[in-house]
């Protein structure tokens, strides 16, 4: 059992020195650490990791040390140490790996010319990769910086340069002290890069920054937004942002999406870059949630912080939600919560059927099983429902004025969830604690069964489980209907209802849970406000999801989905029709490989979206709105997916009228792209794997890897396949996400998982120990959908069970797999024969 080491010796100061060899990828560091000692013993314990130790002392004195487990480096005092203020110092070297954690370069090229800028990532537990520390988020310190860097080069930190010389070729950069914080997140970015800058209206100065190859006009979208941010933010918690200044920018290799780090925030570049000429609403929408949601945890995060990584979906179910209330408030055209209730709330809700699937709050004994428990349908989409949930029921004034009590009083602290459930109690009459923490602590949502009777209905909830499996555990369901009381707290009773209207639980979409009504009259006349126009998007968006969910469950089947969605031509909300596409979806999976029945689906499809393509057509009129610019895209996408000759030809005479590729409309460029790589000649398809290995932008080579990864032939895949083994083509940030679009398309799912199969030593090699390891476990079982494919999964990952890292992944993953091919075997008969009123002939 792994011991907190912040328990026994309490640092509060830290004066590091780092000087980074970026062309030998090494470096050496000199750490000094105040703190307090806290036990009468001879020994002082720290964090370190891969670093070489070339000298220790404990107030001036020499000590000896040697590593143990957990990463832990005891230094030894040969005799006790007293209680109280101690100061340790330490020598050491270390290593630049390629692994993006702990210190590591980011390549790019300019000017013909390789470069790299280099980087840290210290969440969760990599800044003792970096140097001896207490590595551990309730251990906040104040920090001292200084680098010594190549000579021309630009150099970032959390806070601002205090003093820079140059002697040497050597840059030597003195930062600021920072705040109280904790060690995950500080950071540093050096190397040659370009900026923008901009103040917000209190005076703080925000600054964009991207590598050298970088044009710094795409900067100016994300900048414009974070400044925005920072002012709403200041407004919404009514603390002041902590630092006079905040930095952004975009690395050219990044694990995940984005990192908080305390005043200098770091991203992959597709998520803070954008093309000012040419830009899809998607991509905004992306760059936009993603630096609101990095800038909301510089105060839920880092000005507060969970005391142990058990409560880190605090920062980041927290964030999750904040980061909609602040989009939503800057850019109200785009309704981003029906976006937040289609993506978060949906995923969550799919997600969370499964025996083994996390909680929202789960123990965490060792940092390493932090990377583990990322689900982020769990973590992110669920924990920020919950809160939006809660939000709802305490009013956005208490809910303001809660944060607020919480940022005053707990500000360079750490926290529990009870510290926030404490806090916003003051502006509420409900018991939060109970309300929330079945949520938080327990997997799983219920299935609300509802028999209604005039003015009474009785009610019974029971945990949905796809395999079978039973739990007794009762939930506190916010009912969110106009007609019932708020909440509904036992397993099974009756409630009394204002009047005799059909009830309409989980209106707003925000519950966690499955609604399963039982009278045939009342699912009738829900069924039918489906197509009407003027209902709420967000209820229809959860109730189509509902009926997906029933038909997994096996209380429906697909049909009703497919019957609930045939009138819905002329709905109007683009965020709906992303939840129609994803019941298509559904159904192509029931007939995959059925070629006459994949025709009458697409046919099927094209009669739902025609009226839709036909009024919006292919181009962008500049005096529409956010949600028919969507709307466009998401029609041309099924209207080219159903095959109808015109629509294909159109698209690609679009694609072959533009010679640079990468100034198609952004909105429907990885459209036109694809259908040129499924319907062109071979030789657009190479063309387009050279535009790839050429291109700059994050963007656009997101789109070609769509467009590519849609082939239907078999030697373009494995080309594509054995490109992903070159890292200097397909960057490591990037291969899990062309083996998903692989894996995801029925024509090159198998020759993407034998990949998988033949290269796992690669993969281990390449991504064991960092947080996207599991994905691979994870994404692989999201397409199969046989009892055969089940075969090969277990056949395969089983043995792999051992590994701590892969374990939970392939659990759920083998559940999913046997619930997606019953599922596919209870209902395939029904789908085919509903088809069939979409044969040619008709
Ligand atoms: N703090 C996380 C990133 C993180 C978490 C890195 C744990 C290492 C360990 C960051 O705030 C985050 O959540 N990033 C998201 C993007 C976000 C917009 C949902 C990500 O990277 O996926
Ligand atoms: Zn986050």
């Amino acid at each position: 059992m792994m011991k907190k080491l912040h328990d026994l010796f309490q640092p509060s100061a830290y004066k590091l020195s780092l000087n980074i060899d970026s062309s030998g990828l090494k470096f050496s560091g000199r750490v000094g650490i105040r703190g307090k000692n806290i036990t009468k013993v001879s020994e002082i314990s720290l964090h370190s990791k891969e670093l070489t130790i070339l000298a220790a002392s404990i107030d001036g004195k020499e000590v000896t040390f040697h590593e143990t487990e957990f990463d832990t480096l005891v230094l030894m005092n040969d005799e006790v140490i007293s209680e109280g203020e101690v100061e340790v110092a330490l020598e050491f070297t270390g290593k630049v790996t390629d692994a993006m954690h702990g210190m590591y370069p980011c390549y790019f090229e300019h000017e013909g010319k390789k470069k790299k800028l280099i980087a840290t990532q210290f969440e969760s537990h990599h800044a003792r990769e970096v140097f001896p520390c207490i590595d551990e988020p309730a251990a906040k310190a104040t920090f001292e910086l200084e680098l010594i860097t190549p000579a021309g080069e630009t150099v970032l930190a959390n806070t601002p340069i205090k003093s820079q010389r140059s002697e040497h070729e050597r840059l030597i950069t003195q930062f600021e002290t920072t705040p109280r914080m904790s060690s995950y997140l500080l950071a540093f970015v050096f190397g040659e890069m370009v900026s923008k800058e901009a103040t917000t209206k209190d005076g703080v100065l925000v600054r964009s920054w991207a590598s050298a190859a970088q044009d710094p006009d795409w900067l100016d979208f994300s900048l414009a937004e974070a400044v925005h941010y920072i002012e709403f933010y200041n407004d919404y918690f009514g603390v002041p942002y902590p630092l006079e200044k905040c930095d952004q920018v975009a690395l050219p290799d990044f694990e995940s999406g984005a990192m908080e780090n305390w005043g200098l925030i770091t991203y992959r570049e597709s998520a803070l870059l954008s093309d000012p000429k040419n830009v899809s609403l998607s991509t905004q929408q992306l760059v936009a949630i993603v630096v609101a949601h990095e800038l909301s945890h510089q105060w839920f995060g880092n000005l507060v912080t969970m005391a142990w990584w058990d409560d880190l979906w605090l920062n980041e179910s927290f964030a999750s939600m904040t980061e909609y209330i602040a989009v939503d408030a800057l850019h109200p055209e785009w309704v981003m919560w029906e976006e937040f209730i289609g993506h978060d709330g949906v995923a969550a809700t799919n997600r969370d059927v499964y025996s083994d699937v996390q909680p929202v709050r789960v123990a965490v004994n060792s940092p390493e099983e932090i990377h583990t428990l990322f689900d982020p349908a769990i973590v992110y989409a669920k924990g920020g429902k919950l809160l939006k949930t809660l939000r709802d029921l305490l009013g956005d004034d208490a809910w303001r004025a809660g944060l607020t009590d919480y940022f005053t009083q707990h500000a360079y602290q750490n926290t529990t969830r009870d510290d926030l459930w404490a806090a916003l109690s003051k502006h509420s009459q409900y018991d939060i604690t109970k309300l929330m923490n079945t949520w938080l602590e327990h997997s799983g949502q219920p299935l609300v069964t509802v028999t209604q009777n005039g003015i009474n209905a009785s009610i019974i909830q029971q945990r949905i489980l796809l395999d079978g499996k039973k739990d007794s555990v009762i939930w506190q369901i916010p009912l969110l209907a106009e007609n019932a009381p708020d909440l509904f707290t036992d397993a099974s009773g009756s409630i009394d209802l204002t009047n005799s209207d059909w009830l309409k639980l989980n209106s707003t979409g925000v519950g966690h849970y499955v609604v399963n009504y039982t009278n045939p009259e009342h699912k009738k006349a829900l069924a039918s406000q489906i197509a009407d126009p003027e209902v709420s998007s967000s209820w229809k968006i959860t109730r189509l999801n509902e009926l997906v969910m029933l038909a997994r469950h096996g209380e429906g089947s697909l049909q009703d989905a497919l019957e609930a969605i045939k009138s819905s031509q002329h709905e109007p909300r683009a965020a709906v029709w992303s939840q129609i596409a994803g019941i298509l979806g559904n159904a192509r999976m029931m007939i995959e490989g059925k070629e006459q029945l994949e025709k009458r689906l697409k046919k099927f499809t094209f009669q739902l979206i025609d009226w839709h393509y036909t009024q919006l057509g292919w181009e962008y009129n500049a005096t529409e709105s956010s949600n028919e610019t969507h709307l466009r895209t998401t029609a041309l996408a099924l209207a080219v997916s159903s095959e109808v000759p015109e629509v294909v030809s159109k698209a690609l005479e679009l694609y072959r009228k533009t010679k640079d590729h990468e100034t198609l409309p952004a909105e429907l460029r990885s459209i036109l792209m694809g259908t040129a790589v499924r319907h062109g000649r071979p030789e657009e398809f190479s063309e387009l794997v050279e535009t790839y290995k050429n291109a700059n932008s994050a963007d656009y080579k997101n789109d070609i890897c769509a467009a590519l990864t849609s082939t239907r032939q078999p030697k373009d895949a494995q080309q594509l396949l054995d490109l992903m083994l070159s890292t200097d083509v397909i960057r490591p940030q990037d291969t899990a996400r062309w083996y998903i679009y692989l894996l995801r398309n029925r024509y090159t799912r198998d020759l993407a998982w034998n990949w998988l199969k033949t290269n796992w030593t690669w993969i281990l090699e390449n991504f064991g120990g960092s947080k996207s390891y599991d994905d691979f476990a994870r994404y692989s079982a999201s397409f199969f959908n046989t009892t055969e494919a089940l075969g090969s999964y277990r056949e395969f990952f089983e043995p792999k069970k051992s590994d701590p890292a892969l374990k939970r992944a392939i659990t759920i993953g083998i559940e999913e797999i046997k619930a997606r091919s019953a599922w596919k075997q209870r209902d395939q008969a029904m789908i085919a024969e509903w088809l069939k009123e979409y044969s040619a002939e008709n």
